[in-house]
């Protein structure tokens, strides 16, 4: 290891920033920990420029640790609704509840203390502590993985606990000595890696930039930049079929919760049937199928069975409507839609099962293709689906 570069690498890293790094976004130069932390869960997996959009209004509407605590955790969905991946979303509401009973309120600074709150990995708790209390605590995402891998030429897939345990160790031994420098180094670490020293064209092969490491750059020096870190061959994500149920009466659609540990867990959604695997090239729904899925087939796919009869009974009309293709991380899923309109709203028991009015929608966490499904049709119908 270049013990040259770990003695200079804080400073240089930090210069860059000030010529080259993001400057001027709503989260930076903020030491309130609670707003750090919101900012850190929102930017985990959604792209800068949405976060834009979207902290300051999660921080206007729970402008509080206390105030997202005591929410509902249906508000928080709602909130969260169109961000992706909704644990997010119940980890943020959770982890709220466990600062207000265990540290009165407070954000602990100590990162260990801070990795045991719901939804906060080891990096998270690092980056709040150099963001809000200026603690000398390492960061490790993917993006500095990928720095420090190719830096100093570490070998091995980082998903390895071996390299991953090096990994941690050089991050924190990279570390400038002053506390002060904690927040800037840290921002820099992240905009460096998300920005110069990118996966597939970083600015070092592309060169649109030159980079401050490059002569001290292992990969760079070996022309190993595009093979390190080592990767792991990924399996292709397996697809799924399912069907869902748009059931509307007069201005109502029937929506029911999710269960919490399900995908979309706790948001609102149409009936489904279960996910069946899509099997290799075949068209997203069979040939077979499409000529043979009956409505009663459809209900008993998709409803209560004690509801199938009745729903059969007052049903007016069946109609096939979209195909959606939704990509998760790990899978793919084709959605058809069936639109069907009852003749009257069929009781269905439980909190969980509810016909809500086109007007009321945007009161409600849905899963963004189902939202987008939704708002097509409140346009049409000059109802209020927001955002
Ligand atoms: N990703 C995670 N935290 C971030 C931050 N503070 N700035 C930019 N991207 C980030």
């Amino acid at each position: 290891m270049s013990e040259a570069l770990t003695k200079y690498f804080a400073k240089k890293l930090i210069a860059w920033h000030g010529l080259d790094g993001r400057q001027g976004l709503p989260w930076q130069n903020i030491r309130d920990p609670y707003a750090v932390w919101v900012s850190e869960i929102m930017l985990q997996q959604t792209q800068v420029a949405t976060v834009l959009e979207r902290y300051p209004r999660f921080m206007k509407r729970f402008p509080t640790v206390k105030k997202l605590a005591a929410a509902p955790l249906d508000d928080v969905l709602a909130e969260w609704a169109g961000l992706g991946y909704y644990s997010r979303a119940r980890n943020l509401h959770a982890c709220a509840k466990q600062v207000m009973e265990l540290f009165g309120g407070k954000f602990p600074s100590d990162p260990a203390l801070l990795e045991q709150l719901k939804g906060i990995g080891r990096s998270t708790a690092g980056a709040i502590a150099a963001f809000a209390f200026h603690e000398r605590a390492p960061i490790l995402d993917a993006n500095v993985k990928r720095i420090l891998a190719r830096l100093f030429g570490i070998e091995g897939a980082v998903q390895e606990k071996a390299v991953n345990d090096k990994l941690w160790l050089l991050a924190q031994k990279l570390l400038p000595k002053n506390t002060v420098d904690m927040p800037v180094y840290t921002q820099a670490l992240m905009d460096f890696g998300a920005t110069w020293c990118i996966s597939r064209k970083p600015v070092c092969i592309s060169g649109t930039k030159k980079c401050p490491f490059a002569k001290d750059c292992q990969a760079n020096l070996s022309d190993q930049v595009l093979l390190l870190p080592h990767k792991i061959a990924k399996a292709k994500s397996p697809e799924f079929n399912c069907d869902m149920l748009l059931l509307r009466h007069s201005d109502s659609v029937l929506l029911q919760r999710r269960p919490e540990k399900a995908i979309w867990g706790g948001l609102w959604s149409l009936p489904e049937s279960t996910w069946r695997v899509k099997e290799k090239n075949s068209a997203s729904h069979s040939k077979k199928d499409e000529v043979n899925l009956s409505t009663k087939e459809l209900f008993k796919l998709t409803l209560p069975e004690e509801k199938t009869s009745l729903t059969l009974k007052s049903c007016k009309s069946t109609e096939r409507g979209l195909m959606i293709k939704h990509v998760f991380t790990h899978r793919r899923l084709w959605i058809q839609i069936w639109h069907v309109t009852l003749s009257e709203a069929v009781k269905f028991s439980g909190r969980d099962v509810q016909w809500v009015s086109l007007h009321q929608l945007g009161k409600y966490g849905l899963p963004q293709p189902i939202k987008l499904l939704l708002q097509g049709l409140s346009l049409v119908r000059g109802a209020d689906l927001k955002n």
